[in-house]
């Protein structure tokens, strides 16, 4: 089995960014709860019907429905070898959810890379994506909410986090290349530390 990790972060951190360096080392799967939601929406599936206010406003999907979409995307993942969760889990409840989808395979989780960085680099970043992203929730106004949302929903899961001992913190406002270095290293060191095999390797 290989690594297990998940990427935890605001909005522009850089989560999709480094999860393309972390998949390529590891060879683990992605699953990105915002890729798979916005999929759905641009299909316009019946499930993307019910998930377009929340993405388009900033705010969080319910809990039962984000667990409904990833339950078997996450299970599957930890079959095939490991996984790089990417915005998932986002609230202590999708976190105590994400912890038991691992018991039955009697696995958890590595590892939580966790990427800072201070509020105006973030709106700079997401503005500036905004520009040609096609992502209603890239303008000013609502990504301010989405920081907020992080703020008040997501933080928590580092204390959460830190506590299991997994943590793993990360200044995510220097250049992209110096938080991927810093990154793979700390997670092939966590990795050794489980005494896990690298994935294809
Ligand atoms: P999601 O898709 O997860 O978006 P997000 O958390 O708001 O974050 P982003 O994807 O915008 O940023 P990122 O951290 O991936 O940064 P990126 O690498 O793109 O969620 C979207 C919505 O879906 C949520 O608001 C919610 O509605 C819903 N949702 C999803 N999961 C959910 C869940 N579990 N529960 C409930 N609801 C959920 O980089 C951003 C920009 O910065 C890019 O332009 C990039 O090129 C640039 N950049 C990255 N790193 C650097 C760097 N080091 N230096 C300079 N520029 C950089
Ligand atoms: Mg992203």
């Amino acid at each position: 089995m290989g690594l297990r990790a998940i990427l935890l972060g605001p909005p522009g951190a850089g989560k999709g960014t480094q999860a393309a360096f972390i998949v390529e080392r590891f060879g683990v799967t992605h699953v990105s709860s915002g890729d798979l939601f916005r999929l759905h929406v641009a299909e316009g599936t019946p499930i993307g019907l019910r998930l377009e206010p929340y993405l388009s406003a900033g705010d969080l999907v319910p809990d039962d429905l984000v667990l409904e979409m990833l339950t078997t995307s996450v299970t599957d993942a930890t079959t095939a070898g490991g996984y790089l969760l990417d915005g998932f889990p986002r609230t202590v409840a999708q976190a105590e959810a994400a912890y038991r989808m691992g018991k039955p395979h009697g696995v958890t989780v590595h590892a939580v890379v966790a990427l800072e960085a201070p509020p105006e680099v973030l709106l700079d970043r997401l503005v500036k994506r905004g520009v040609d992203s096609h992502r209603p929730d890239d303008t000013e106004v609502v990504i301010r909410h989405r920081l907020d949302v992080y703020a008040q929903s997501t933080a928590p899961l580092l204390e959460y986090y830190e506590r299991r001992g997994v943590l793993l913190r990360f200044d995510a406002s220097r250049t992209i290349e110096a938080v991927a270095a810093e990154v793979l290293v700390e997670l092939e060191k966590t990795l050794a530390a489980a005494g896990e095999q690298l994935h294809d390797r």
